[in-house]
């Protein structure tokens, strides 16, 4: 596992990676390309961009197969009304805490070390941002549809419910829930996470699904039908209020936005989750203009305790493993803990700058090998930037 990492992973990291949010909630947790077998702990089937493709194959990534490949039973991406939840955004599960106990991530997606203040005036590739800085990062989003059928999943159900300015960025990255959230049916919602950046490469779109359930509902007012959004950063009384779609950008079909001409800032218009199409940062507490839902609160499982919550955020991959048989003691990832303790803080964590929490603590001591791994990634950073230095005059 270790050398196919070092051969494939961190080349594959510098060279084409883009950036997913890892969770084992998610769809093709495991890899989803054709040929898979087992678990992938190398995976980053999931990262890859979606541009100009026909509806039928970047809804939910579809053409590579991620909806066709649900996380294990019992894994919910766990959304605490009210409160936040952090997910992994990364270039490679091989990076997240989630494989090889979390010893090639670092605070940042691709298991890299970098500036706090980090800044490439002509566009950070390393990881791939696809932003100059964190203050020029586009935002990215959450939405959820009130079903555990992906395939019921149509964009007049796929509700934002939550924006994180500034993001991507660090690896952690934490994203606040409306306290009003209903709850799921039993066997959960469906959710998707969804990016756009902000020029910086190609103009392309992130659109990848979960399986996620709403904690601590109490709350039973249900998400109206959602909206496309609007560019408005011209004119904010133009914005759409209320529950809106996800927005879908530069594909064949299936578009809901289009725009033209310079935004405010001289630059080619670019829909984002963030003011300039009408998404606040943070919960978003004005998208319950629905009837009374149907779903009566108390009925979803990882909802009823804190006991089953905490049997339920310790269900990690390792913990997965020993349950299909490995039969190894696992104990719970950092990350995973670091969910819980962010899911019981209060909303505090809506800053983008304190949402990027530290990489866990677990995250071993240098070893020789680490040592040179980062010299090894420096190299490549170095080399990353200088190529995409050359890129960036081809319009990459
Ligand atoms: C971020 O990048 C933009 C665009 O290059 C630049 O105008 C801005 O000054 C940068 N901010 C920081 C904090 O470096
Ligand atoms: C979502 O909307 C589609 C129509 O676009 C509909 O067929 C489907 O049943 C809806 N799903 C849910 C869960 O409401």
């Amino acid at each position: 596992m270790l050398p196919r990492l070092l051969a494939t992973a961190l080349s594959v990291a510098v060279v084409s990676a883009h950036l997913g949010p890892v969770h084992p909630s998610m769809y093709c947790y495991d890899g989803c390309a054709s040929g898979t077998q087992g678990i992938n702990y190398n995976n980053d089937d999931f990262v890859k961009p979606l541009y100009q493709m026909s509806k039928s194959d970047w809804w939910f990534h579809a053409y590579n197969n991620v909806p066709k490949y649900p996380p294990q039973a019992g894994q919910f991406l766990e959304l605490p009304a009210g409160k936040s939840f952090t997910v992994e955004i990364a270039s490679n599960r091989g990076e997240t805490s989630y494989s090889f106990s979390g010893k090639f991530s670092s605070e940042w997606p691709d298991g890299g070390n970098y500036p706090e203040d980090y800044n490439v005036p002509s566009c950070i590739t390393s990881p791939n941002m696809h932003t100059q800085n964190q203050s020029m990062a586009a935002g990215t989003a959450f939405a959820i549809a009130y079903t555990s059928d992906i395939n019921q999943v149509t964009e007049d159900n796929l509700s934002v419910f939550t924006v994180r300015y500034h993001t991507p960025w660090k690896r952690e990255t934490s994203y606040d829930v409306p306290a009003d959230m209903p709850a799921c049916p039993d066997g959960g919602c469906i959710c998707a996470w969804g990016w756009i950046p902000n020029g910086c490469g190609q103009p392309n779109m992130y659109h990848l699904p979960y399986r996620c359930t709403v904690t601590g509902a109490t709350s039973t007012k249900a998400i109206g039908t959602p909206q496309p959004p609007v560019w408005c950063q011209d004119d904010s009384s133009k914005c759409v209020k209320g529950p809106k779609q996800m927005l879908y950008w530069h594909q064949n079909d299936g578009d809901n936005i289009e725009v033209d001409g310079l935004d405010n800032a001289g630059q080619p218009k670019s829909p984002a989750y963030n003011m300039n199409c009408g998404f606040a940062d943070g919960a978003q507490d004005d998208i319950f203009t629905g009837a009374g839902s149907s779903a009566p609160a108390a009925k979803v499982k990882t909802s009823s305790s804190s006991t089953s919550s905490s049997k339920s955020t310790s269900a990690t991959p390792a913990a997965a493993k020993a349950d299909s048989g490995s039969g190894s003691s696992s104990s719970s990832s950092p990350a995973v803990q670091k969910v819980a303790v962010a899911a019981s803080s209060s909303s505090s964590s809506a800053s983008p700058s304190s949402s990027s929490a530290p990489a866990p603590s677990s995250s071993s001591a240098p070893t020789c090998k680490n040592k040179r791994q980062r010299r090894k990634r420096a190299a490549e950073v170095a080399a990353g930037v200088a190529q995409h230095r050359r890129h960036a005059k081809h319009g990459f």
